[in-house]
């Protein structure tokens, strides 16, 4: 298997379309058919879920277009580029790491100078008409646009993350959690990255769907309250030292060891863990590797990907990433606005420190109907402000130089209760399509029985676009009724069905095999003689008999995994 057939088999079944086919298409944008768009959209409940039922999140909606200064501060316009060459003959462009990939175990590692000598000491040239590969540059993936027309409109940018948007809203999200640290915010939308030369089908987009948690902290407090429920997890890891070898452990004895640096970061690494398996991403095919110091983003302190194996190789679907004080510390700079946490001593404490006093008598005559104004200023104002014998303060909106001779700096004693900070972020960033695209790659089976190969797609109950399939033995005889009604009584408890009467039940199975519907029911004579049906499990294949009466609610729990089919046929 590869992942043209997985592609192959998404295409034809609803999953994924390449989008504007009908035009000849455009390498990096796909399109989500009806089973796909069902698939995303139950990925997003379960994360939801977690995230804000479970952990206390909350999620917000911001805009995906932002002016400019948003992306200076960011980093992202400075610092969000991939290394472009391109064939000086035929032009075709190439990220320079990813023509690099056999000769260097992580190009994307090195500079750009050591890229051009790599790739003129292996002598790569252009796959398509072998001509000889341009010096390296910096390409910015953002996508450039005008918000506003003609001479009024300003330079804006599609995100590249949906991140910045719990950043720049900070102040906002800080009052309405009544200004208590620590707490989450997620995010669930596209992002836009114009990358170089996209090929590896759905893992690499230009517009894709991110799933994204900020968790604001106090740096000075990196411990997490739910850390001990999952501290036993057993995790997989590639440490960046020494030596990248990959090591099983528990969390907490990552945590103890100081291969993961925080109980923070540990915690969403496992959280992560058990989101991934519980979507159906293959446990036997995912780990968690901590990036190269010099991989890193331009905003991170450290990350950890999780990274899932697919046809492709190892590929990150999740990063996990201590964004330390670098975003808030960035939009403060930007926009002069203070963006501060509030760190409550357990007692108040007696500090000294030097102001300014106003000499309120010489103040009058000088500046007459300000004078009160200008004291209030002096008064509120920094002395390590003061320069070449004066300060500059604001006074009624204006900027005024006082001179130092209307002023005293004096040292008093003040009691405080504790001090600002500006808080720390450990982000945990999905890319929901990589995260999609693992699930329906590793629940790709190609399976064979007499009557030659078929094709089930193993999907996890809570991913699967269709949760059960309603069948009448026969389609037009009084086995329909029941079987409409059941398939009824299901919808009106949000259970998705696929209603189908059409071909023989051989044929019906592997039609809801090929779109990994878990179970099948199928109303038969018997149900009118004794009001049981038929569930079939699609993984076994094996059948089981339930009364109609008890049909609903075991169906209900074997999707959500409180009881297994096996249990059931006991
Ligand atoms: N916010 C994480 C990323 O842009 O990948």
């Amino acid at each position: 298997m590869n992942s043209a057939d997985v592609l192959s088999l998404c295409k034809r079944r609803g999953f994924i379309w390449p989008a504007y086919e009908i035009y000849g298409g455009i390498a990096g944008l796909y399109d989500y058919g009806p089973m796909g768009a069902a698939m995303k959209n139950n990925i997003v409940h379960v994360w939801r879920k977690a995230y804000t039922l479970g952990e206390g999140f909350v999620e917000i909606d911001a805009d995906t277009i932002g002016p400019e200064i948003v992306f200076k501060a960011s980093g992202h316009l400075d610092k969000f580029s991939d290394a472009l060459v391109s064939c000086v003959k035929c032009k075709t462009p190439y990220r320079a790491d990813h023509l690099l990939k056999e000769h260097h175990p992580n190009p994307a590692s090195l500079s750009h100078g050591d890229m051009d000598d790599l790739i003129q000491k292996v002598g790569v040239v252009c796959m398509e008409c072998g001509g000889e590969i341009s010096k390296v540059e910096d390409f910015n993936l953002m996508f450039k646009t005008m918000i506003g027309p003609g001479a009024i409109g300003r330079t804006g940018y599609l995100r590249p993350e949906t991140a910045q948007g719990m950043f720049y809203n900070f102040n906002s999200l800080h009052r309405h959690m009544r200004e208590k640290l620590p707490f989450g915010v997620i995010q669930i939308g596209r992002g836009y990255r114009n990358e170089i030369s996209p090929r590896q089908g759905v893992i690499r987009l230009r517009e894709f769907n991110m799933m994204e948690a900020e968790l604001f902290i106090d740096p000075k407090d990196k411990t997490w309250p739910r850390f001990d429920a999952i501290k036993q997890d057993q995790i997989r890891l590639v440490p960046n030292e020494p030596g990248d070898t990959e090591l099983s452990v528990t969390l907490e004895e990552a945590l103890k060891k100081g291969i993961i640096a925080n109980e923070v970061l540990a915690y969403f690494v496992g959280f992560t863990q058990r989101f991934l398996v519980t979507v159906g991403v293959d446990p036997e095919r995912l780990r968690f590797r901590q990036h190269l110091k010099t991989e890193m983003a331009h905003y991170a302190a450290d990350c950890w990907d999780a990274e899932a194996l697919l046809s492709f190789g190892w590929t990150e679907i999740v990063g996990i990433a201590d964004r330390g004080c670098w975003d808030l510390s960035r939009h403060i700079e930007f926009s002069n606005v203070e963006m501060n946490g509030f760190r409550r001593y357990d007692e108040p404490v007696e500090v000294e420190k030097e102001v300014l006093k106003p000499k309120y008598g010489m103040l009058g005559p000088q500046f007459k109907a300000k004078s009160s104004a200008v004291g209030k200023a002096l008064e509120a104002a920094d002395p390590k402000l003061i320069e070449d014998g004066g300060i500059t303060v604001q006074v009624d909106g204006a900027p005024m130089i006082i001179e130092a001779k209307y002023f005293d700096v004096a040292r008093v004693k003040e009691k405080v209760s504790g001090e600002k900070f500006v808080p720390h972020v450990i982000e945990p960033s999905h890319g929901l399509d990589r995260i999609m695209y693992t699930c329906l790659e590793h629940a790709y089976t190609e399976k064979e029985d007499k009557e030659g190969k078929y094709l089930v797609m193993r999907l996890a109950p809570l991913s699967a676009p269709i949760k059960l399939g309603i069948f009448p033995l026969m389609g037009k005889d009084e086995l329909a009724k029941p079987a409409m009604e059941l398939d009824a009584e299901f919808r009106a408890n949000e259970v998705a069905t696929s209603y189908d009467d059409s071909g023989s039940i051989g044929r019906r199975y592997a039609r809801m095999d090929e779109v990994g519907t878990p179970y099948c029911v199928t109303v038969d004579y018997q149900t009118l003689e004794d009001d049981t049906v038929t569930i079939r499990d699609r993984d076994s294949t094996a059948q089981v008999r339930v009364k109609r009466s008890i049909l609903l609610k075991t169906v209900v729990d074997l999707l959500n995994g409180k009881r297994s089919f096996a249990d059931l046929k006991g």
